[in-house]
């Protein structure tokens, strides 16, 4: 399996000192900022845009290389992810994980530029995700097939092949919730598949999940409570790191 790679999500953070937040996560050992960006609609809470992402991205160094520390993982639990790829790239996004359902479920559109914002298939979006210079990842929310993600990932088509597969473990939407062990079969599903894939789960990860999450697979930890919640977030960011790497 690809390297551990630990991504706090700042989700949990005092939000009214964000900037200093995630400096300070990165400078306790965190590989990546995880992003929660919710528009209300296709999940029901509402965090922040791109506006707010181009502030906090000056507090933190751009990675030197794919995937170093630092990356901004911008998790787009959002219901028209193409019409916010290029905002998101000038905002310093440098992984950009929109949700499989909403690429999917894209409704009808009124006009033909809300047409070209809308309509779009998984695989154009990972391809205009990459156009712009950005790493791209598909989520599943639970109740999603694991299934769905192969097609992307066994295309010949390099550019249309994302970059990491998000299985999320809770319903997103918010922190704080209770880790669903049932989606380890589908972590083990992609591992088995694809030896080299990141494989990143969202919800409930803590020192008493980890190693359920790691067992099964997954390289790319988010935890967003047990670490903003944690007396020393550098402890628990090291013990999560710990149980990946075995
Ligand atoms: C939930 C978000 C998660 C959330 C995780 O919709 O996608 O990233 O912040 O929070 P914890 O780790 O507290 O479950
Ligand atoms: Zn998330």
């Amino acid at each position: 399996a690809p390297p551990a790679i630990i991504a706090p999500s700042i989700l949990s953070a005092d939000f009214g000192t964000l900037g200093k937040a995630c400096s300070d996560t990165i400078g306790h050992g965190a590989d990546w900022l995880h992003v929660d960006i919710m528009d209300g609609h296709f999940v029901p809470n509402i965090t922040f845009g791109a506006p707010v992402v181009t502030k906090i991205r000056s507090h933190v160094d751009r990675p030197k290389e794919t995937f170093g520390t630092g990356t901004f993982d911008c998790h787009m639990m959002i219901s028209e992810p193409k019409k916010w790829v290029k905002d998101f790239q000038k905002a310093g996004c440098d992984l950009y994980c929109f949700h499989y359902e909403a690429a999917v479920n894209s409704t009808a559109a009124e006009s033909p530029e809300e047409q070209s914002d809308k309509m779009t298939s998984p695989k154009e979006l990972i391809r205009f995700i990459h156009e712009q210079g950005m790493r791209a990842g598909v989520a599943i929310k639970p109740k999603t097939d694991v299934s769905v993600l192969y097609e992307l990932l066994d295309s010949d088509v390099k550019e249309e092949v994302p970059d990491m597969a998000l299985v999320m473990t809770v319903e997103p939407g918010f922190g704080g919730q209770k880790f669903m062990p049932d989606m380890m079969p589908k972590v083990q599903a992609l591992r088995k598949r694809y030896p080299d894939l990141n494989i990143e789960v969202d919800g409930g990860l803590s020192e008493k999940t980890i190693d359920t999450a790691a067992d099964a697979g997954a390289n790319v930890i988010v935890a967003g409570s047990a670490v903003f919640g944690a007396q020393d977030p550098g402890d628990v960011i090291k013990k999560l790191r710990q149980a990946v790497e075995g």
